[in-house]
C-alpha cells in the first residue's frame, strides 16, 4: 500500500478486504475488537489520501446463506466510533444497494459491505462473483492476514479482476514478522509450541525442527511424545496413531542438531475440571487414574533456562488448560518469560488463538514485539505454506 501515492489513490474507489471476524458475546456485543483496531492504520491512510474505502469481511460460517445473526451491524458500529465517522453499511456485498451506497460515496468515505460469506460463491472463489465485488472498485487492498490462508473469491478470485492488488500495512506488518522470523531471523530462534494434539501441530513441528535451533513443547501433545519414549501417562490425552511420528520428529532433531525440549515435570488433575484435585509430579512418576493439564514449575525453569540466550522466540499454543486458574501457572509462566525477553530486545512473536488469549490474560500482550491476528493463516505461515491471498497480490 506505501507504494501508491496520494494522487493515485485520491478519488479512487479502493475494495478493501479486512478480518473483522470478532468474538461475540450472547447479546451480539463484541467482545474483543483487536481485529477491527488492527484494520485502521490501512483504514485511515487511504482516507487520509481521498480514497473511497469499500470494506469486504466475512464474518462466521454462514455456509452461503443470509444469517440474521451474522451481520456486520455490530461491526460497523464499532468501527464507526473507532474511526470517528459514519461507516456505511450495505444490505449485501453484491447488488444494487451496495452498488448505489458506492456510488453515493465522497472522497475519504467508508463504506462496510455485508458479510461476503452470505453468498456460497465466496468460499467456492467463483470467478463471476469475484467480478461483481471487483466491479464495485478501482483498486483491491487485501489486509485480512486471518483470512489470507483462505483461497476464496474476496481474498484470492478479486486480484484477477482488480489491478493494482497490494498488501494492506496489517498484512505487511504479519508477513514481516511472521515469515521474516522463519526466514531470516536473528538466532538463536526458538519455538515454543503447545496445544492439545500433535495431529494439528504436524506440519508446524515439521517445519519449525527445520527452523529453529530450539523446540519447546507444552500441551496435552506432549504426552504423546511421552508414550512414545515409553513412560507411563495415566489417563493423559494421548493420540495413539501419532506414537511413531512423536518418535520420528525427535529423531529428526536430534539427526539436525535441534534442541528439541520437552517438559520435566507436569500438573496433574483427577478429572477434567476447573475444581480438580491436583498434584505435580516429574514426567515418569505420573500414577494411573490422573490426567496431566500443565505443565510443571520446573519445566517453566527449564524453558525459561533455554529460552535465555534467543534473539527469537515463536509461540504458538498454550502450554496448559489455562481456561483452568488451577491449570493456567505453565501458560502463565511462558507469557511473563517472553515479555521479560522482550525487554532484553528479544523479538518475540504470539502466532495466533490460544497463545494470544494467553498473553492477553496475563496482562503482557502490549510487551510483545508482535501479536498475530491470524489463527489458520498463522499457523500455515510458519509451516511454510504459501498463503493463497498474499500469492495473489502484485509484489508477490
Ligand atoms: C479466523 O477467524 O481465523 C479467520 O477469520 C478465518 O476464519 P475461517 O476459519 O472461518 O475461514
Amino acid at each position: 500500500l506505501a507504494s501508491l501515492s496520494a494522487d493515485e489513490l485520491r478519488g479512487k474507489r479502493v475494495l478493501v478486504r479486512v478480518d473483522f471476524n470478532v468474538p461475540l458475546d450472547e447479546s451480539g456485543a463484541i467482545t474483543d475488537d483487536t481485529r477491527i483496531r488492527a484494520a485502521l492504520p490501512t483504514i485511515n491512510d487511504l482516507t487520509g489520501k481521498g480514497a473511497r474505502v469499500i470494506l469486504a469481511a466475512h464474518f462466521g460460517r454462514p455456509k452461503g446463506q443470509v444469517n440474521e445473526a451474522m451481520r456486520l451491524t455490530p461491526v460497523a458500529a464499532r468501527l464507526a466510533e473507532l474511526l470517528g465517522k459514519p461507516v456505511v453499511k450495505t444490505d449485501s456485498c453484491i447488488g444494487p444497494d451496495a452498488e448505489a451506497k458506492v456510488a453515493a460515496m465522497g472522497d475519504g468515505d467508508v463504506v462496510l459491505l455485508e458479510n461476503v460469506r452470505f453468498f456460497a460463491e465466496e468460499e467456492k472463489n467463483d470467478p463471476a462473483f469475484a467480478a461483481q465485488l471487483a466491479a464495485l472498485a478501482d483498486v483491491y487492498v487485501n489486509d485480512a492476514f486471518g483470512a489470507a490462508h483462505r483461497a476464496h473469491a474476496s481474498t484470492e478470485g478479486v486480484t484477477k479482476a482488480l489491478s493494482p492488488s497490494v498488501a494492506g500495512y496489517l498484512m505487511e506488518k504479519e508477513l514481516q514478522y511472521l515469515q521474516g522470523a522463519i526466514d531470516e531471523p536473528k538466532r538463536p530462534l526458538a519455538a515454543i509450541v503447545g496445544g492439545s494434539k500433535v495431529s494439528s501441530k504436524i506440519g508446524v513441528l515439521e517445519s519449525l525442527i527445520d527452523k529453529c535451533d530450539k523446540v519447546l513443547i507444552g500441551g496435552g501433545m506432549i504426552f504423546t511424545f511421552y508414550k512414545a519414549r515409553g513412560l507411563a501417562v495415566g489417563k493423559s490425552l494421548v493420540e495413539e496413531d501419532k506414537l511413531e511420528l512423536a518418535k520420528e520428529l525427535e529423531a529428526k532433531a536430534a539427526a539436525k542438531g535441534v534442541q528439541l525440549l520437552l517438559p520435566t515435570d507436569v500438573v496433574l488433575a483427577d478429572n477434567f475440571a476447573p475444581d480438580a484435585n491436583s498434584q505435580i509430579t516429574p514426567i515418569d512418576a505420573i500414577p494411573d487414574g490422573w490426567m496431566g493439564l500443565d505443565i510443571g514449575p520446573d519445566s517453566v525453569k527449564t524453558f525459561q533456562e533455554a529460552l535465555a540466550d534467543c534473539q527469537t522466540v515463536i509461540w504458538n499454543g498454550p502450554m496448559g488448560v489455562f481456561e483452568f486458574d488451577r491449570f493456567a501457572a505453565g501458560t502463565n509462566g511462558i507469557a511473563h518469560t517472553l515479555a521479560e525477553l522482550s525487554a532484553k530486545g528479544c523479538c518475540t512473536i504470539i502466532g495466533g488463538g490460544d497463545s494470544v488469549a494467553a498473553v492477553e490474560k496475563v496482562g503482557v500482550a502490549d510487551r510483545m514485539s508482535h501479536i498475530s491476528t491470524g489463527g489458520g493463516a498463522s499457523l500455515e505461515l510458519l509451516e511454510g505454506k504459501v498463503l493463497p491471498g498474499v500469492a495473489a497480490l502484485d509484489e508477490a
